[in-house]
This record gives C-alpha cells, sequence and structure tokens, in this order.
C-alpha cells in the first residue's frame, strides 16, 4: 500500500462524516482510451470496473444513496456507432451485474426517459428494478437517457395535468410537492456531487437535486476512479462547512 493510501485510510477510520447521497458524473472514459492509442469505446468497457468498485465503495461506507450518470439526453448526439455500444454494454452489465446486487440487497433504479430505449433494453430494466424492489440496502439509480431539464419539465407536465383534472390548484404547487415528482423525491438529499475527467460543469445532470450539493471535481478520468479516490472525495466532503444559506457562526454554534 502507497503512503497516500494509508493517510486515506486512517483519515476514514476516523469519525468522518460520511454523505447519504452520492453521485457521481462518470467522464473521461474516451480521453482514457485516447491516451492509450485505443478506440474510445475500449474506455466505455473498462469504466465497468470502476462502476462496480464504486458501488462495492459505496456500500462499505454505508452510503444510503448512489446515483450514477452513464448516459446524458445529450449522449444521443455521438456518432452512431458509441451510442450503440454503450447500448450493448448497458444491456451486458444488466445481465450480468443484477443478480450480484439483488445478493447484496442493493435496490436497482434506472432514472431518465426511458421511452427513447429498445423495448428489449427497457423489459431489462423494469425486470431488473422489480427484482430488487424489495431490498433495504443501498439505492443504486443509473441515469440513463437522463437530463435535469427533462426530469423538471417532466415533473411540472405532471403537476400540470393535475390541475387540468381539477385535481390541485395551481396555488397548490409547492417546491415541495414539485419535488416529489422529480427523480430520486424519495431518497435522501443529494450531499455530494463528484465529476470525474477534469471539467467544470454540471453537464445538465442533476439540476434540481443539487441546489445544495457539495461539488467535488477532480482531473481522474473515470476508469482510472478507484477506492482511494472515491475516500478522497469523501475526506474533502467531511471536510466542507455546509451553511444552508446561514452564517458560519450560526452553523458552528449549532454543533
Ligand atoms: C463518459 O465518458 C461516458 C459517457 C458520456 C457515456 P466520455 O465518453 O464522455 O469520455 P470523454 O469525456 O470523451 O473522455
Ligand atoms: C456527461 O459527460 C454525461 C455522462 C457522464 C453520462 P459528457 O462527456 O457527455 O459531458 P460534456 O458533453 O463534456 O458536457
Ligand atoms: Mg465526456
Amino acid at each position: 500500500m502507497s503512503k497516500t493510501d494509508n493517510q486515506v485510510k486512517q483519515l476514514l477510520a476516523e469519525d468522518v462524516k460520511i454523505p447519504q447521497h452520492v453521485a457521481i458524473i462518470m467522464d473521461g472514459n474516451g480521453r482514457w482510451a485516447q491516451l492509450r492509442g485505443k478506440k474510445r469505446v475500449v474506455g466505455h468497457k473498462s469504466g465497468v470496473e470502476s462502476v462496480r468498485t464504486s458501488v462495492a465503495t459505496a456500500v462499505k461506507y454505508n452510503v444510503k444513496a448512489l446515483t450514477l450518470f452513464a448516459f446524458s439526453s445529450e449522449n444521443w448526439q455521438r456518432p452512431q456507432t458509441e451510442v450503440n455500444v454503450l447500448m450493448d454494454l448497458f444491456m451486458f452489465v444488466l445481465t450480468r451485474e443484477v443478480k450480484r446486487l439483488h445478493k447484496n440487497g442493493i435496490k436497482f433504479k434506472v432514472i431518465g426517459d426511458l421511452s427513447k430505449f429498445s423495448s428489449k433494453l427497457q423489459k431489462m430494466i423494469k425486470a431488473s428494478e422489480e427484482l430488487t424492489a424489495e431490498n433495504s440496502g443501498m439505492v443504486l439509480s443509473i441515469a440513463a437517457n437522463y437530463g435535469g431539464r427533462w426530469d423538471i419539465t417532466h415533473a411540472a407536465k405532471v403537476l400540470a395535468k393535475k390541475v387540468e383534472r381539477q385535481e390541485i390548484s395551481a396555488d397548490e404547487i409547492t417546491e415541495a410537492s414539485l419535488n416529489e415528482q422529480t427523480s430520486l423525491a424519495n431518497l435522501p438529499e443529494l450531499d455530494l456531487l463528484i465529476r470525474t475527467g477534469g471539467d467544470y460543469r454540471i453537464s445538465n445532470f442533476l439540476l434540481w437535486q443539487a441546489a445544495y450539493a457539495e461539488l467535488y471535481f477532480t482531473d481522474v478520468l473515470w476508469p482510472d476512479f478507484n477506492e482511494i479516490e472515491f475516500t478522497k472525495a469523501i475526506t474533502m466532503f467531511d471536510q466542507r462547512e455546509r451553511r444552508f444559506g446561514q452564517t458560519g457562526e450560526q452553523v458552528t454554534n449549532k454543533k
């Protein structure tokens, strides 16, 4: 074990505050492959191992919910061959991994506009969700054909239909009622949003849910993201002061 490994492990051995809900923008697969003179899709395949490690690490640290950005509503604009590989990979991973997730008591969910996927993939997603629905362990949500703007628009539409049917009045719409219609509504608030791959943007991920999340950006490319890198993010989270609009003094006095 390297010196940093030991340092990170030691840090976590103390009373570290663990985020209840972590989301990750898994970016950098293509560059990881290109740096090795390989095709971009090789990076996507290698990224699957990082997904496995991240799930295991989140479970180990008792994180309650892990949400991973796998495919954005904008990623359809990539070359068709790359989109095809990503879809095949998604199906392959579903077939291979969901049983293992189930054995570990993990509840598996997919968020996003699933209507754009093939009916075969939609069926596989539904079966995987049903298989793990009663599990009481960590909730793993995969964001696929997901966009933060889509999520908010969809929630607004659900409420608009309720108004149309005269089930509620427009004045009854509140932050809480809109929140209820967004993805991940039944989970703990998003505490920590990680982005790998060196860019400093949200790329239309959890716009509504990230309102007060701590943001952590790392240059590490997704296939290189491992337990140590995840631990660094959690350590950083522990050191942040979350003020939620209050002053530093107010927050300190509450402790
Ligand atoms: C993230 O890696 C995975 C997906 C968006 C599906 P990228 O494919 O975006 O990798 P880079 O950013 O081009 O290196
Ligand atoms: C964000 O990465 C989407 C996923 C990780 C699934 P992108 O690589 O698509 O983001 P941009 O295009 O660089 O903003
Ligand atoms: Mg990218």
